[in-house]
């Protein structure tokens, strides 16, 4: 019999992705999303990429009864949990907010899985938590850094609290996995970034900017000390960031404690790159105003992957051009979203 996984926030964008990438590999899905950034609309496209359905229980992470009953009536044996908030400039303004849904919201969920006896767990945490690295590539065994935003920060919590509850319990068996940059779209362009209003992140920026929703980008600083002076970051294709999981949860397995993981290229580009090759794959040209840096905002940041590549036996296989072909097919066909 396959096994049941149960993805919070999994009608998301990353965690749309990794449902189908779970459903194609012979799991069951039961998905749990208040859909406060999202669209059931995302896992009905899944299920017509790749022919199967997965559970959809519209709900939140925060509420206790329901996770009750969730687990006593389906036989979850692993949790991805995706589901959070993750706008920086947000956080900022509505800090309990993100402590709320992302903190306090693990917390809940942990209690919930441990009461049920399921301890296996794959939590979606971000490079945010290294700070400000001194050296490129980061690896995992850097420090962690002092992040410079309130969603940082509840990344860095909820690492710290999974990390005690590890050692509380030997039965726990958990994966903390270091996203770098996640772009791209699934490349039937039926699923991909759906962001609310006027995007933070590089690419759907620059993607909206191509398809005339929004009239140019701006880009944040050319006076850093990298190739040609504007920020350069690990862009990670999203389908390679979905195959990933499904190597940790595979790999923690039957394991004990807490394992991290970055999930990168260990290549990185910088904005005024990344606006080329967007040009290049798109055949739109996205005109952009230099202007001064983003608060907050590092001068660069790359991973090494050599650790999830030994362990996972993992590596991102898709390139440059794949990331921004990609999310063009996406963009151009679903110009808003999932809001047809
Ligand atoms: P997303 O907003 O598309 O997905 C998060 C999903 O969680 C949404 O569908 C939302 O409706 C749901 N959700 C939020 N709060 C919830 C709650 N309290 N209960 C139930 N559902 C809830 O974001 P994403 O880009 O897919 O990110 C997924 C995870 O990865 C997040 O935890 C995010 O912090 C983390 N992450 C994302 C990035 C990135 O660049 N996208 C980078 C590093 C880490
Ligand atoms: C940001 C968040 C980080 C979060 C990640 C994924 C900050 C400081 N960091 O990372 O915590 O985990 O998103 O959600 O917000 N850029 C422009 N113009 C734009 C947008 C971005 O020039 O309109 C530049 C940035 O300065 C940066 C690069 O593009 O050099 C990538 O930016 P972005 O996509 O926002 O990601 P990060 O800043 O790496």
């Amino acid at each position: 019999m396959s096994e049941t996984i149960l993805v919070t926030g999994g009608a998301g964008y990353i965690g749309s992705h990794t449902t189908l990438a779970l459903l194609e590999a012979g799991y069951e899905v039961v998905v749990l999303d208040n859909l406060c950034n999202s669209s059931p609309e995302s896992l009905q496209r899944v299920a017509r990429i790749c022919g199967k359905q997965a559970e959809f229980i519209q709900g939140d992470i925060r509420d206790r009864v329901l996770l009750d009953e969730l687990f006593a009536s389906k036989n979850i044996s692993a949790v991805l949990h995706f589901a959070g908030l993750k706008a920086v400039g947000e956080s900022v303004a509505k800090p309990l907010s993100y402590y709320e849904n992302n903190v306090a919201g693990s917390v809940t969920l942990c209690q919930a899985m441990a009461h049920a006896g399921v301890y296996r767990l794959v939590f979606s945490s971000s490079a945010t938590v290294y700070g400000e690295p001194t050296q490129m590539p980061i690896r995992e065994d850097f420090p962690t850094g002092i992040p410079t935003n309130p969603y940082g920060r509840s990344k860095l919590m909820v690492e710290e609290l999974l990390q005690d509850l590890a050692r509380s319990e030997p039965r726990w068996s958990i994966a903390l996995l270091r996203y770098f940059n996640p772009v791209g779209a699934h490349t039937s362009g039926l699923i991909g970034e759906d962001p609310n209003g006027i995007p933070n992140n590089l690419l759907p920026y620059i993607s909206q900017v191509a398809i005339g929703k929004l009239k140019q980008l701006s880009v944040f600083g050319n006076d850093y000390a990298t190739v040609d002076g504007t920020g350069v970051r690990d862009y990670i294709h999203v389908q390679d960031l979905a195959d990933g999981h499904l190597k940790a949860l595979q790999t923690i397995a039957g394991d004990s404690g807490v394992k991290i993981w970055n999930l990168g290229t260990g290549q990185g580009y910088s904005v005024l790159q990344m606006v080329q090759a967007f040009e290049k794959a798109s055949g739109q040209p996205v005109p952009y105003q230099l202007v001064p840096r983003r608060p907050g905002d590092i001068a660069e940041c790359w991973a090494d992957p050599a650790k999830a590549a030994a362990e996972l036996g993992w590596k991102a296989t898709r390139g440059l051009e794949e990331m921004m072909s990609d999310t063009w097919r996406w963009q151009s066909a679903n110009p808003q979203g999932y809001a047809h």
